[in-house]
């Protein structure tokens, strides 16, 4: 494998147990485990200047805090996205400053390219032929892309209500698409079904690879430096299995390591109260999530009523003195058309839930007045433009 020089292997967050990254490809075999990789930080030297000397063109710029290098990645050079400062959204929210992280300048139009730009470059350097997973839809869709760049096959499992973009495109890069009536859990099934019976596909999903959490922790990296090394005082995510809020947090924590920053910013976990496992495990001061039953929101991405990482996010949230929120559709869907329209930024639906989230932050108080809150977009809006134009024609428009 064609690892950087600091990265040391994998190390199972429940166990501890370590792995080299030839032979631990997925979870830990003793305890089932999420393997996170780990790094000698003692062998990074990396100065502010370093960073500010190379061209803002991709995440993997921050290779030498990653598991493989730039030249060996399958990259499309995903990343390296604007953010844009939202004066109108910082005075409504009573704020000094509101930026939106627009992941939705991403190839397939979300971060999720962050993730599978790195679980692609690890299944292929594992060798693989084959990579599956089961996914809400962008994910399937990004892993669709890169996983035909590196000439491997996907195989993505979605659920009906995936978004029309999401299944389209996945036939378009040529993936393998198995529509499952029924909701993400459904799909898990029937990915679950065939893994067992294809020894040789190599999983990209969410936590089964060790990978996509660390392509995630990235946006953090751009945001401490888009922002010139200031810490911004809360990043407001929309959270589903957690991959990017835990992804951030671990970065955040890297860059104090490293003597980069002094602090780290507040998380907070932006949920639907159709599904909001998080919100309720925060609030009830519980370290573990219930799942939720029926969960029913027109969130998909973060229609996850099962996060198996929710220990991992529930620290993330406690420990950089954040919080977690949920809002209802309806005013998830308000907040996506009032930031499109006075803003001019397009968000999907899920990712509507961290703007709309910030809002009911800001009217309980959560914010200084001169506090620096950065809402993160996920994914672009045009991806889903049919659910917010009928949410229009709901209102008669
Ligand atoms: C646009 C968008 N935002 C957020 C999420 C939730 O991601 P995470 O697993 O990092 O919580 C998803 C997951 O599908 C998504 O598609
Ligand atoms: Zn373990």
């Amino acid at each position: 494998m064609e690892t950087t020089d600091a990265f040391a292997g994998l190390e199972c967050i429940d166990c501890g147990e370590t792995f080299d990254a030839e032979e631990g490809t997925h979870r830990c075999d003793g305890c089932g485990g999420i393997l996170d990789p780990t790094y000698d930080y003692d062998a990074i030297d990396l100065e502010r200047e370093d960073f500010e000397s190379r061209p803002f063109d991709s995440m993997w710029r921050y290779q030498e805090l990653l598991p493989f290098t730039r030249e060996s990645a399958v990259t499309m050079d995903e990343g390296a996205t604007p953010l844009v400062d939202c004066a109108k959204l910082a005075d409504q929210l009573g704020v000094g400053r509101v930026v939106f992280k627009d992941e939705g300048r991403n190839p397939t139009g979300t971060f999720k390219d962050r993730g599978q730009t790195v679980a692609v470059t690890a299944a292929s350097q594992h060798g693989a032929s084959d990579v599956a997973l089961a996914s809400a839809g962008n994910a399937g869709q990004a892993a669709a892309a890169y996983a035909g760049r590196a000439d491997i096959d996907s195989h993505v499992f979605l659920p009906a209500r995936a978004g029309f973009t999401n299944k389209a495109m996945v036939n378009v890069h040529g993936g393998d698409m198995t529509v499952v009536g029924g909701r993400i859990g459904d799909a898990g099934a029937a990915y679950d079904d065939a893994m067992a019976e294809h020894d040789d596909w190599y999983s990209v999903k969410t936590f089964v690879t060790p990978y996509r959490h660390e392509g995630k922790k990235t946006m953090l990296y751009e945001i401490i430096e888009q922002l010139e090394w200031e810490v911004p005082d809360a990043i407001v995510y929309p959270t589903g299995g957690g991959v990017g809020i835990v992804g951030m947090y671990k970065a955040a924590r890297e860059f104090e390591q490293l003597g980069l920053i002094d602090e780290i910013p507040a998380f907070y976990a932006a949920q639907a109260t159709g599904c909001q496992p998080i919100v309720e495990a925060f609030e009830a001061g519980k370290d573990r999530h219930d799942p939720v039953e029926y969960p029913d929101t027109i969130c998909g991405g973060i229609e996850i009523p099962d996060p198996g990482a929710s220990p991992w996010i529930l620290e993330a949230l406690r420990e950089s003195d954040g919080g977690a929120v949920a809002t209802d559709d309806e005013e998830i869907l308000e907040a996506a058309i009032a930031v499109a329209k006075g803003e001019g930024l397009e968000m999907a639906p899920t990712c509507a839930a961290a703007a709309s989230g910030a809002w009911e932050l800001g009217d309980r108080g959560e914010f200084d007045e001169d506090a620096t809150v950065v809402i993160l977009n996920t994914g672009t809006g045009n991806k889903d433009a049919d659910v917010l134009r009928s949410h229009l024609m709901g209102k008669g428009i």
